[in-house]
């Protein structure tokens, strides 16, 4: 067994959370030590109620961030082996350097690459330098001037101001939601009273991505969702975070796989550039606060730590061993201990605040937590509150967080507010954090034709009286005056002619995947498309492509259009059908031969022609292809490679 002396700066929930993942020591093969230097004792770190393994050693220390010598002493004291910072303001102090100096290894940035968190405009200017696009435009300013008011006119009430310095989350305004007028916005400027950043107001769903980093590699954690704002539906001031959820699927509801991609590859851009600009190597948590916008991935912000309650959450899934990663982190191995795990279940966290937070959190109310039981009393993290005589008291800012863990994100919610119900006191929390609406994902379809496309109408008016979740993105045809384009047009589908001019089969094939892309295809749907598909691109599309023919495959397989009515009206007169149909089927290299996953049937009568037997299995063809669009829509490959929730 190896001892090990942990030092944990930092007093709040965040840091009681990593105090729990630090002591965990899942691989039972550790002593810990634990030491904690904060602005006060938080009776989760000090382990009043139980919350953390009780066979470590635990000491707490007040001590001031910026006496780094007493911290420097303490620490040579103690003969730490590890040091982990949980807030920003020591890493802005320069803690990080400090303990290094001293040869202690430290889990948190220093002071140089803790810009991108203490500074927004250094964290706008690195990424203008090192190109990393995916941000608002904006300007700096030293103090308010004619410039910075040129800059509001010219963003035409579409822009946020932002104090350049640590905050608490507290230093941003949004033109529309905390500033109304010009005036206000001035005014908002001249309080700063310091520098500030001017930039455009961005919209869509906000979202945190938090990566672990030795300084080579980066370890990406699940994507968070926090809620910065005070009030219910996001609104009212901005605070430092009012609750936070994931899913088990570690996404978002309403990202894809190709946006967390992004948010990844940005985080490593900007631990990339960070270095390169200073010089020194980032090992801590680098936290990309992110925007999901009609223009793709923005960044709104970024943190040199753990976010708060991000942490809560993450921690609380991890189920790599943590004290393993800050040693991977230390000695640049992270990229050996990859894939860190993360349990596949859904989190919900909620803070509660004093009455008055965020603008004047009043201090001294008591929460009585004297109804919950041990179990429950695991999922409380305490924050800006102290325990005296065996009383929780608030202090102002946010108390105290709840977390829960569940395969279900609503059991999640419901056990935190369940929880909550139990709690005594003045406080106020967030209701709707957590509630997840489970939102249909929309499937794309596009519609390759080369002639009439006659039962486009029926199909896309099955779709809007059923209310299907499939969207019509995308129409191609080969033909340039094909009736199909007029139709697409005439029903508000994008409906493009692709010429197949001097094309061989291949290169047609990889320009309609490009096309396809282009608009984040699911599904393809052949209504009379008269040209073979490469190989290639029937690969790239398996078990994605719906061809409608008309008649009952695997009879008259091969055959096209009236021809296929011919024949079957031949075999009748014969003595032979007695019936015919449509058939929806999977395309596969061999014609008409794919997997059938439905098929439509109509009675040949003597009266028929050829002509009355193709309409009257034209009117099944629409029912066909939506019954096989829901089929596809349910089975486990599209799920898995379109990642449904
Ligand atoms: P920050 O402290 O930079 O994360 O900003 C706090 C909050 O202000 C964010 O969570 C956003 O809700 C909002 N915000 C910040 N920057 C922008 C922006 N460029 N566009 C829209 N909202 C923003
Ligand atoms: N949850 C936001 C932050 O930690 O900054």
């Amino acid at each position: 067994m190896k001892i090990f002396n942990l030092l944990l700066i930092g007093s709040g929930a965040r840091e009681q959370a990593l105090a729990k993942a630090l002591t965990k020591n899942t691989k039972n093969n550790k002593i810990i030590n634990l030491y904690n230097i904060g602005s006060h004792v938080n009776p989760g770190i000090a382990n009043r109620i139980n919350t953390l393994p009780i066979q470590n050693a635990i000491e707490i220390q007040i001590i001031p961030y910026d006496d780094l010598e007493k911290i420097k002493n303490f620490a040579q004291e103690k003969k730490i082996d590890l040091a982990i910072i949980g807030p920003e303001q020591p890493l802005e102090l320069g803690l990080a350097d400090a303990l290094w100096e001293i040869n202690i290894p430290v889990i948190g940035p220093r002071k140089s690459l803790a810009q991108i968190e203490t500074s927004k405009g250094f964290a706008r200017d690195l990424m203008k330098k090192y190109e990393i696009n995916a941000r608002p435009l904006y300007q700096r300013f030293a103090c308010f001037n004619q410039e910075a008011e040129d800059f509001l006119m010219a963003l035409n009430q579409n822009y946020v101001i932002k104090a350049d310095g640590l905050m608490s989350g507290k230093g941003v305004k949004v033109f529309g939601d905390h500033l109304h007028s010009l005036k206000d916005s001035i005014q908002f400027c001249q309080e700063i009273d310091g520098p500030f950043v001017i930039e455009e107001k961005l919209s869509g769903p906000e979202f945190s991505l938090l990566s672990l980093s030795d300084g080579l590699t980066l370890a990406h954690m699940p994507a968070v969702q926090d809620h910065k704002r005070l009030l219910e539906n996001d609104e009212g001031p901005n605070t430092g975070g009012m609750g936070t959820y994931t899913l088990a699927n570690h996404r978002l509801n309403f990202l894809s796989s190709n946006d967390i991609q992004e948010a990844q590859k940005i985080n490593e851009a900007v631990m990339q550039a960070l270095q390169q600009e200073t010089g020194e190597s980032y090992q801590g948590i680098l936290y990309g606060g992110f925007m999901k916008t009609a223009s793709g991935i923005k960044v709104i912000e970024y943190n040199a730590r753990f976010g708060d309650p991000e942490a809560i959450n993450l921690l609380g899934l991890l189920k790599t061993d943590f004290l393993d990663i800050c040693l991977a982190m230390i000695n640049k191995t992270l990229a050996l201990l990859n894939p860190i795990e993360f349990s596949q279940e859904a989190s919900v966290c909620k803070y509660l605040v004093p009455e008055g937070y965020p603008e004047m959190g009043k201090k001294g109310d008591v929460l009585d937590l004297s109804f919950l039981s041990s179990k429950e009393l695991e999922n409380l993290y305490f924050s800006s509150l102290i325990e005296k005589s065996n009383q929780f008291i608030m202090q102002g800012s946010r108390a105290m967080a709840v977390l829960s863990i569940h395969p279900e994100i609503a059991q999640a919610e419901a056990q935190v507010e369940k929880i909550i119900s139990k709690i005594q006191g003045n406080f106020y929390h967030r209701r709707d954090i957590g509630k997840i609406k489970k939102i249909r994902k929309i499937r794309k379809i596009a519609i390759l034709g080369s002639t009439r496309g006659s039962i486009l109408e029926s199909f896309a008016d099955l779709i809007k009286t059923q209310n299907l979740p499939i969207e019509l993105s995308l129409l191609i045809t080969d033909q340039a005056d094909a009736p199909i384009l007029e139709r697409g047009h005439s029903l508000n589908i994008p409906s493009e002619f692709l010429s197949a001019k001097g094309l061989s089969r291949e290169a047609y094939g990889e320009n309609l995947n490009l096309k396809l892309q282009e608009k984040n295809i699911d599904l393809i749907i052949l209504i009379g498309f008269m040209r073979i598909l490469p190989s290639v691109f029937i690969k790239q599309w398996e078990n994605k492509i719906i061809n409608i023919h008309p008649s009952l495959l695997p009879k008259y397989a091969g055959l096209m259009d009236l021809e296929v009515h011919k024949a079957a009206l031949l075999n009748f007169t014969q003595g032979g059908d007695q019936e015919t149909g449509c058939t929806a089927h999977l395309v596969i290299e061999e014609v008409d031969a794919g997997k059938i996953l439905t098929q439509k049937r109509c009675p040949i009568l003597k009266t028929d022609t050829p002509e009355s037997l193709k309409s009257k299995v034209q009117a099944l063809e629409a029912s066909a292809l939506v019954e096989a669009v829901e089929i596809l829509i349910k089975s486990t490959s599209l799920k898995n490679t379109m990642g449904a929730i």
